[in-house]
C-alpha cells in the first residue's frame, strides 16, 4: 500500500482506438474514466503521465483506404484529428498523442520482437487460411461467411454459427468472401507464433497474485486458459499465440521474415511504449525511467472484450522483454442504451461528436461517474436518469450553492475568519480521505455518493440561514458575510472533490474565488479573507430538447449510413477486434409475405447530382413512369459519376416509408450490389422492361 504522503510515479495508459472509426460513447466510459484517475492522482501531488496514440494497423484500415481510393496514411491521419478533436471536447488531458504507425512504435517493436527471438519464443508455422483472389488478400475470420458445417445454417459468419458450433474459416460449407462476393481458396503460408506456454508458470504467478486483476478477471483467466493445477483438471495448456500476417497487410513488415507483418494486436499495446518514448524525447527523460523503473507504476484501462490481451499477451511479451510489468490493469464493462446493447443501425452508437454538438462534456463525466465502480458491470446510459441526475445533483445541490451566495459578498469578499459553520466544514474535510480512496480504487460512484452526501448536508445550511433575506437588512451586512462564507466554502470543497471529473467547473470556481484549485489538500483549510469575482454562470441545466435533437440527429445519420452502405459490406462495418458493445446483427430472417409487400419497380434515372457536403450520396430523381417520381439519396458517388446515370434503368424499392435525412427527403431505395465503395453495381432490369413495372 501507498503511504498517503509519498509521492508516486504513474504511468496511466486508455485502449488506443482503433482509427477505422469514430469515436462513441461507448469509447467515452474507458476515456473519462481514465482521465479522471489521472486528474485526481495529479491533484493528489502525484507524478502522473499519461501518454496515448491511435491505432492505426490491420486489415480494416487496409480496406478502407481501398474502398476509399485513399492510401493507409490518409485515412489515419483524418481519424486522428477527428479523435482528438472529439478527446479535446470531452476534456481528456492526455500527456502525448501518438499514433501506432510511428518511427517510435517501429523502434520499439523492433527492439522487443529481437528479444523474444532471443528467449526462444518465436515458432514459425504454415497456415492454411482462406484467400480472396479477387481482393488480392488471406481474408480474416470476420470477412468470410458461410454454411455452418455442424447445422448446415447458410449464411454465418467465418468462426461460429448461431447454433453455437465453432470452427475455422476453412471448415466453411460454400464460404463467400464478403470483400468481393466471390469464393476464395484455400492456401498456406508461413505464420510465426509466440509460445506463450513457455510462460505458463509466470503467467498464473501474475494474474493469480491477487495484487494486478479483479477478482473476476483472474477467476476468467483461470477457468479459461490457464487452468489450476491443483484441480481435478488440471492446468490448461496456453495456445500459441499467432501474431504475423502474410501481406498484403496494412502494419510493419517484420525486419527478419520479408513479406510477414505484425499482426495488429502486436504492435498495438506496444504503442503505449512508443508515446511514452515520445514524450520522453520532447521533455528529456528516459523512457527506462517509466517502463524500466520499480518504482514507477503501471496502469492499464480496458474493456472487458480486450481482457486476454492485456492480462495474458501482454505480461508475457513485457515480462520476455524485461519490461516492468502492468501494477494493475483495471477492466470495465461495456456501455448499453437503454438497458440494451449499442447498436450503429439503430442509431444509439451516439458518437461523441454528435453528443458535443448539443451537450454539455461535463453532464456526461458526472453521469458516467456516478455510474461506475470497480466491477465489470455493464454501465446503462439512459437520458431520463442522465438529465435528472446532472440536473439535480450538479446544478440543483452543487452550483446552486455558490449561485445564491456569491453575489451578496462580490464586494466585501469572504470574512476574515472563518465562522462557526457548525462542523459542516471539519466533517467534509475528514471526508475526504474516504472519498480519495474511492476514487483510488476506481468506485467512482461511491466517491460521488459520498460528495453529493455531503452537498446534501450544505444545503440546509444556506436555506435555513437564507442570505437573500440577511441581505435586505443593512444590520445584517457582517451576518451575511459570514454565511455566504462557510456557503462557498463549502461549495468550493465539494468541487475540488468534483474537480477529477469536473475540471471545467474546478476552473470556474478558482476564478470566482480567486484561488485556483491545484490539490486536493487545499479540500483541508477554508478560504478567508479573500475576495471574490462576479459570479457567472457555471453549468447549465440539461434541457430534454437537447437531449431528444442528439437523438435524432444520431438517428439521422445511422440513415444516411445505411444509405450509403447499399447493400454489401464496407470496411466502416469492421473493426479489428470488432467493438462488440456494438451489436451489428445479421437482419432478420423474412418470410416470403414480408418479401411480397416489398414493391420492387423498374425506374428510369431523370436526373442524378452531386449533393452539396455528402460524402458518399448522390441525389437521383426517378420516373416510374408518366408523372410518377420519386427522391432518392443513394450512396453511390464513388461508384459513378451522375451524368452517366440519367436515361439509365435501375430496380428500386417503391413503397420504402419516406425519411427525412440531414440532405432532403429520399423516398425509396435503389438496389445495388457490390463491396461498396467504387464497386457498387445499380441492378438494371432486362433491356424492354417499361419504368413502373412491377419486379415480382
Ligand atoms: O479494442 C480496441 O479498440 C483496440 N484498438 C485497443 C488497443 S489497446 C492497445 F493494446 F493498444
Ligand atoms: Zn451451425
Amino acid at each position: 500500500m501507498n503511504k498517503p504522503d509519498q509521492k508516486r510515479k504513474i504511468l496511466v495508459t486508455a485502449a488506443l482506438p482503433y482509427a477505422n472509426g469514430p469515436i462513441h460513447l461507448g469509447h467515452m466510459v474507458e476515456f473519462i474514466q481514465t482521465d479522471i484517475w489521472v486528474r485526481f492522482q495529479k491533484l493528489r501531488g502525484h507524478e502522473c503521465l499519461f501518454p496515448w496514440s491511435d491505432d492505426t494497423h490491420g486489415t480494416a484500415i487496409m480496406i478502407r483506404a481501398r474502398a476509399e481510393g485513399r492510401s493507409e496514411e490518409e485515412v489515419i491521419a483524418e481519424a486522428d484529428a477527428d479523435h482528438q478533436r472529439d478527446f479535446q471536447g470531452f476534456q481528456l488531458q492526455y500527456d502525448n498523442y501518438g499514433s501506432t504507425h510511428s518511427d517510435e512504435n517501429r523502434q520499439v517493436c523492433g527492439e522487443i520482437w529481437k528479444t523474444l527471438r532471443d528467449a526462444g519464443l518465436v515458432k514459425e508455422k504454415d497456415v492454411e487460411q482462406l484467400f480472396d483472389v479477387e481482393a488480392g488478400t488471406f481474408l480474416a475470420d470476420r470477412f468470410v461467411n458461410g454454411t455452418c458445417p455442424e447445422c448446415k445454417r447458410t449464411d454465418q459468419a467465418g468462426d461460429n454459427c448461431e447454433c453455437g458450433h465453432t470452427y475455422s474459416p476453412t471448415e466453411l460449407i460454400d464460404p463467400v468472401s464478403v470483400l468481393s462476393g466471390t469464393t476464395p481458396e484455400i492456401r498456406s503460408a508461413k505464420h510465426l507464433f509466440i509460445e506463450l506456454e513457455q510462460l505458463h508458470d509466470f503467467l498464473r504467478q501474475w494474474t493469480q497474485s491477487g495484487e494486478h486483476l479483479q477478482p473476476e478477471v483472474a477467476n476468467y483467466l483461470k477457468g479459461h486458459f490457464l487452468g489450476d493445477p491443483d484441480s481435478k483438471e488440471g492446468a490448461k495448456e496456453l495456445r500459441d499465440w499467432d501474431i504475423s500476417r502474410p501481406a498484403p497487410y496494412f502494419g510493419f513488415e517484420i525486419p527478419d521474415s520479408p513479406g510477414n507483418y505484425w499482426y495488429v494486436w502486436f504492435d498495438a499495446p506496444i504503442g503505449y511504449i512508443a508515446s511514452t518514448l515520445q514524450w520522453c524525447k520532447k521533455n528529456g527523460q528516459s523512457l527506462d525511467n517509466w517502463w524500466k523503473n520499480d518504482a514507477a507504476e503501471i496502469h492499464h484501462f480496458i474493456g472487458k472484450d480486450i481482457t486476454y490481451f492485456h492480462t495474458l499477451f501482454w505480461p508475457g511479451m513485457l515480462k520476455a522483454a524485461g519490461y516492468s510489468l502492468p501494477t494493475k490493469v483495471h477492466v470495465h464493462g461495456f456501455l448499453t442504451v437503454n438497458g440494451e446493447k449499442m447498436s450503429k443501425r439503430k442509431g444509439t452508437a451516439f458518437k461523441a461528436a454528435t453528443y458535443l454538438k448539443h451537450l454539455n462534456p461535463a453532464a456526461l463525466r458526472y453521469y458516467y461517474a456516478s455510474k461506475l465502480g470497480s466491477k465489470l458491470d455493464d454501465i446503462d446510459l439512459n437520458f431520463e436518469e442522465f438529465t435528472t441526475k446532472v440536473n439535480a445533483d450538479l446544478v440543483g445541490k452543487v452550483v446552486n450553492l455558490a449561485s445564491r451566495s456569491a453575489k451578496f459578498v462580490k464586494d466585501v469578499g469572504l470574512s476574515e475568519t472563518y465562522p462557526d459553520d457548525g462542523g459542516l466544514f471539519e466533517s467534509a474535510a475528514a471526508t475526504g480521505d474516504e472519498i480519495a480512496a474511492a476514487y483510488e480504487n476506481c468506485e467512482y460512484n461511491k466517491a460521488m455518493r459520498l460528495i453529493l452526501e455531503l452537498a446534501d448536508r450544505a444545503n440546509p445550511y444556506v436555506e435555513n440561514a437564507e442570505p437573500w433575506n440577511l441581505k435586505k437588512d443593512p444590520e445584517k451586512a457582517s451576518e451575511l458575510q459570514d454565511v455566504c462564507t462557510v456557503a462557498l466554502n463549502l461549495f468550493r470543497q465539494l468541487v475540488i472533490y468534483l474537480s477529477p471529473v469536473l475540471p471545467d467547473l474546478a476552473e470556474k470556481t478558482g476564478a470566482l474565488l480567486n484561488d485556483p484549485i491545484v490539490s486536493w489538500d487545499q479540500s483541508k483549510t477554508p478560504l478567508t479573507g479573500t475576495t471574490v469575482s462576479k459570479f457567472k454562470h457555471m453549468m447549465k441545466r440539461i434541457e430534454e430538447k437537447d437531449v431528444k435533437a442528439m437523438e435524432e440527429e444520431s438517428k439521422a445519420e445511422a440513415e444516411a449510413a445505411a444509405a450509403a452502405a447499399q447493400t454489401a459490406a464496407t470496411a466502416d462495418q469492421f473493426n479489428d477486434s470488432g467493438q462488440p458493445m456494438i451489436d451489428e446483427p445479421m437482419a432478420e430472417e423474412c418470410t416470403i409475405d414480408d418479401f411480397m409487400k416489398v414493391d420492387l419497380r423498374v425506374a428510369r434515372i431523370v436526373s442524378a447530382e452531386h449533393v452539396e457536403g455528402a460524402r458518399k450520396l448522390l441525389k437521383l430523381t426517378l420516373s416510374l413512369g408518366g408523372d410518377h417520381r420519386k427522391q432518392v439519396f443513394a450512396g453511390i458517388k464513388a461508384a459513378y459519376e451522375p451524368e452517366t446515370l440519367v436515361g439509365r434503368q435501375v430496380v428500386m424499392v417503391a413503397n420504402l416509408k419516406p425519411r427525412q435525412m440531414k440532405f432532403g427527403l429520399s423516398e425509396g431505395m435503389v438496389c445495388a450490389s457490390g463491396p461498396g465503395g467504387e464497386e457498387v453495381f445499380l441492378l438494371s432490369p432486362d433491356d424492354g422492361a417499361k419504368p413502373g413495372q412491377r419486379v415480382h
